[in-house]
């Protein structure tokens, strides 16, 4: 496979950049047409429609094709053979599993049927709760394949969170697992569906992978076997060769819903749709990583979030390259996991998230020894900012000063990376993002939506916003149009707003500051605060609560809970209560969103129109006692005293 649209200059990356501006159109066509339509779009149609306003984007809308094809069938002439997945178990004596283009299509079209079997329609809704194996891959491309909309959801989630998703998409089909290894730990996921089933009358059908043999209760007429399901298919298809039809899609059809936090409430369904979503993570992992054919990809990434979706799944698949896929951790059976692997599998290109490393540098340099990392060719980090420690390390001890970091900036909502370095073309510098991508218009915009153009100290700073539409951007959010309108394309008129604040050099170089909204970013997982305010607010004996973030040396940002208890608190209780909480908001959420700190106050600081002022206690989080500001406008004062001292 070769790739026209490869960047391989500093030049050529000006030049697309400036007709990616000046003939989005023409471009994107030039693009597409490297790809297998069914049909092409008619004439008479435009490439791009948009407007912010609405907000409406369509690509390419008319033209027909399926992804799969894209990602399997049109690799199968001249490389069936190359590995498309090598995936590596939890467990490091357990054995490797090598899937070629030839078997991952053949395993997709037999468990594709097995979803028509099951009655799974192009647009129903697919639940998918898998740990980290192949057939996590081979569910997501079934779904694809007969055109049903998948939604993964990660394995960190409660039972709570899934009946809550299951519900906002109207997923009537889910596909799990009996359990899933991670480190020492083993998950056990039917069982979490089992509960978040409880009362469910929408979900006809459960189809179960088998994984760690862990007990499962299997209903039935309502639950069945993965395994028996793909026997039945091949049995009936005899000797032929088992290809199961793609279906016929519109550019403009959904192709997933993944849920994603935002500042308020529950977390909204992410639209992506197929031609957009399948130029953009094709074009932008060939580009930003530099992919070579033969090159081995290594994404520590979990399938359940979009880096997963956009950099395991579909953008490696799409240009037929060889991906690794890990089920573990980092860290299991112990801080060496990763080098392992690279040695191991000859990994080339590793791209991983900040945190990651900053918890592997807190094992010092032993889990490297013996290690062999030559061949490694490019890094990559995504999720949140890289500080500068974390970058160097990374550069020096893993990359050996001969690799390119790539730092990739982008969000759910973006379908894959919008700014970010391309490896070994245009140059890297420690925690700045730096250049957008062919077709990304970013600007900075103050307050009120006013352009920023004004350099203080050689930098402009301001909220990150984008122009206009690239292929990948997000369509809609699930069943509510309005609120994907008010989220992203409200706050400044006819801007996408990203909610991170961003400073911009003089060279048009970016470095992302972090978000400026209520959204943390704690281990590159994204958290709403009022998300986890409302969980905390469930527990018995919780009048209210205020979340914040905090810096944290390995997360990146922990969660802090101020927390009022109602009067009955017994204060020889407190240890057992903050426990209570944290059961609580597992429940609600998962356990990934537990705070990391819960401080009791009697009340918060509040304004006399009863807004919660989180500037300050966002400063008593950080540790910033003495400079709080402007207190005065507070209702209770003397609350902040308290605060402060942390003692009630
Ligand atoms: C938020 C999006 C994109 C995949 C993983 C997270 C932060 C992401 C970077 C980076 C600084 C980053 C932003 C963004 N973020 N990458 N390279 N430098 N910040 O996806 O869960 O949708 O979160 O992650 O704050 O808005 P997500």
């Amino acid at each position: 496979m070769s790739y026209p649209f490869q960047i391989t200059t500093i030049e050529q990356y000006h030049e697309d950049y400036k007709r990616s501006v000046e003939d989005p159109e023409g471009f994107w066509s030039d693009v597409a047409d490297t790809f297998e339509w069914k049909k092409k779009q008619p004439f008479s149609s435009r490439v791009l429609e948009w407007n912010f306003t609405e907000p409406k984007v369509k690509w390419f809308e008319g033209a027909k094709l399926n992804i799969t094809e894209n990602a399997l069938d049109r690799h199968l002439k001249t490389n069936g053979d190359t590995p498309a997945i090598i995936w590596e178990p939890n467990d490091p004596n357990e054995k490797t599993r090598t899937l070629s283009y030839k078997v991952l299509h053949r395993k997709v079209c037999e468990f594709a049927q097995v979803l028509r079997n099951n009655g799974v329609k192009k647009g129903d809704r697919v639940c998918i709760y898998i740990g980290m194996v192949p057939e996590l891959a081979i569910a997501v491309l079934s779904c694809a394949r007969i055109g049903a909309i998948h939604s993964v959801i990660f394995g960190g989630f409660s039972a709570q969170s899934i009946a809550d998703r299951l519900e906002d998409a109207g997923a009537e089909y889910i596909i799990t697992c009996d359990g899933a290894y991670r480190g020492a730990k083993d998950i056990p996921l039917k069982s979490i569906i089992d509960d978040a089933l409880i009362g469910n009358k929408t979900v006809k059908r459960v189809i179960v992978h088998t994984r760690t043999r862990t007990p499962v209760s299997m209903l039935k007429g309502r639950d069945v076997w993965w395994r028996d399901e793909v026997d039945a298919v091949i049995e009936n298809m005899h000797d032929e060769v088992l290809d199961v039809p793609a279906e016929v899609m519109d550019a403009e059809d959904p192709l997933f819903i993944l849920y994603t936090s935002g500042s308020t409430g529950k977390p909204k369904g992410v639209v992506h749709t197929v031609a957009g979503y399948m130029l953009w993570t094709t074009y932008t992992f060939v580009n930003v990583f530099q992919y070579q054919p033969g090159d081995v990809f290594f994404c520590t990434a979990d399938i359940g979030w979009i880096t997963g979706h956009s950099y395991i799944v579909y953008g490696p698949l799409l240009a037929g390259a060889t991906g690794l896929m890990f089920e573990g951790i980092p860290t299991w059976p112990d801080a060496g996991r990763f080098w392992n692997i690279v040695d191991k599998h000859q990994v080339n290109i590793l791209y991983t998230a900040p945190t990651a490393i900053r918890s592997l540098m807190s094992y010092g340099l032993d889990p490297l020894k013996d290690k062999d990392l030559s061949s490694l060719k490019v890094l990559g980090t995504v999720g949140e900012p890289i500080n500068e420690e974390a970058w160097h390390w990374y550069d020096e001890h893993i990359g050996k000063k001969k690799c390119p970091v790539v730092d990739t900036w982008w969000q759910t909502e973006t379908g894959g990376i919008l700014i970010s370095n391309l490896a070994g073309v245009t140059p890297s510098r420690p925690s700045w993002a730096t250049l957008p991508l062919p077709g990304v218009q970013p600007l900075l915009v103050d307050e009120k939506g006013e352009e920023i153009t004004e350099f203080t100290d050689d930098v402009m700073s301001g909220n990150l916003c984008m122009r206009a539409p690239w292929p990948g951007i997000l369509r809609t959010t699930w069943g509510d149009h309005e609120r994907c309108r008010q989220t992203y394309f409200s706050t400044y008129k006819d801007l996408y707003f990203t909610g991170d604040g961003a400073w911009r050099d003089e060279a048009g170089n970016f470095k992302i500051t972090g978000r400026v909204d209520d959204v943390l970013n704690v281990s590159g997982h994204r958290l709403g605060t009022a998300e986890v305010e409302n969980a905390i607010n469930m527990h018995a004996s919780v009048i209210e609560s205020a979340v914040v973030g905090y810096p944290h040396e390995v997360k990146g940002q922990g969660v802090y809970a101020y927390v009022v208890l109602d009067g009955k608190r017994r204060k020889e209780d407190d240890e057992l209560t903050k426990k209570d909480i944290l059961a609580t908001v597992s429940r609600i959420i998962g356990p990934i969103a537990k705070p990391d700190k819960i401080q009791f106050v009697s009340g918060l600081p509040k304004t006399r129109s009863g807004k919660i002022m989180r500037r300050i206690l966002r400063k008593v989080a950080e540790g910033e006692l003495n400079n709080l500001g402007d207190t005065t406008t507070l209702l209770d004062p003397a609350i902040v005293d308290e605060i402060k001292e942390g003692k009630l």
